[in-house]
């Protein structure tokens, strides 16, 4: 049956922040990651005459034309027309985004998730978490080669989560609201390349890097701990510990690390980078909501390209 005319189909995700446990996920360590809902990705799909058609900010084209890095986008575009059995492939896909790309804020994955819920709407299908998840997984295993699936798991969750790679995600209570400041290098990271270098290091008979994978994993069942109570001065060191871990694997860089000194000197309870990191954003956490607006500030003083302050709760 082919789509009445002026058919509609929106799907739309949030971005995410991983909290803690960023690369010792690769590795069977668990890990917390937030809900962004600040920055967000909607895909609207209507009926097309071009092929499939995708006007995006960063793309305008058929998607035979996708660049490199955003293949795999195309690759779950087909992947979800296959699953639908969509009976027409004259489509126009238009994403509206304001998450930034490379950042370690998810974007890859949010729109990716955007595109697939926008797909099943168009087409009046229901998707299982279960389909969501599979769909999203080959844009994702594109993009980052072997990836934990933290990424697609928080942009479509509206909870905190509890990640370990390969289990079912644990939605996560926070006791407190987290006060939270978000920093932005203006660079794009490379997740792909942070992770290919930690995983030579951690194959190879670098027991320091083994060590902090490790340490990261303790991190995080500590930070859990503390998200269930109201001890954000805890919570704080861990992220500044966390920080320090992901320094020793070879992550961070001087201007994450020149961003996590400032929010620090700033009176931040902590702060770390966020993410794949070597660019992308750091993350810090502040005592109120005012709070939070000084430690914007003091980061754009010292460089940072665009800020995010938000306030985070389980309600
Ligand atoms: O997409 P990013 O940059 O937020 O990185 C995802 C988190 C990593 O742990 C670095 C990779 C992964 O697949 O878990």
């Amino acid at each position: 049956m082919m789509p009445p005319p002026q058919r509609q189909g929106v799907g739309s995700a949030h971005s995410k922040l991983i909290l803690i446990g960023e690369h010792a996920v690769v590795y069977g360590q668990p890990a917390i990651a937030l809900p962004f809902p600040l920055l967000n990705v909607t895909s609207t799909v209507e009926n097309g005459n071009n092929g499939i058609y995708l006007t995006s900010e960063f793309f305008t084209g058929p998607i035979s034309n996708l660049p490199n890095q955003l293949k795999g986008i195309g690759m779950c575009i087909f992947e979800t027309l296959d699953k639908l059995q969509a009976p027409t492939k004259e489509l126009h896909i238009r994403l509206v985004s304001n998450i930034p790309i490379g950042r370690g804020l998810g974007s890859s994955a949010a729109i990716a998730v955007a595109i697939v819920r926008s797909l099943f709407s168009y087409f009046e299908q229901k998707l299982s978490r279960q389909t969501l998840m599979s769909l999203v997984h080959v844009a994702e295993t594109y993009a980052h080669g072997n990836p934990s699936g933290i990424d697609m798991a928080c942009v479509s969750s509206t909870k905190p989560i509890w990640f370990e790679k390969g289990e079912e995600v644990v939605p996560i209570h926070l006791a407190q609201p987290l006060h939270l400041l978000v920093a932005d290098t203006g660079r794009v990271g490379d997740t792909w390349s942070a992770v290919t270098a930690v995983r030579k290091s951690y194959l190879s008979k670098n027991t320091g890097t083994k060590a902090s994978i490790e340490r990261l994993g303790a991190l995080t069942i500590k930070a859990r701990e503390n998200l269930a109570g109201d001890q954000s001065m805890e919570l704080g060191r861990l992220l500044n510990a966390a920080h320090e871990e992901l320094v020793n694997i070879g992550v961070s860089d001087e201007g994450l690390d020149q961003l996590v000194k400032a929010a620090q000197q700033a009176g931040a309870l902590g702060a770390k980078l966020t993410g794949g990191g070597r660019g992308g954003c750091i993350l810090a956490l502040a005592h109120n909501q005012n709070h939070a607006e000084e430690l914007s500030q003091a980061l754009l003083d010292v460089g940072a390209q665009q800020t995010w302050a938000c306030t985070l709760s389980s309600e």
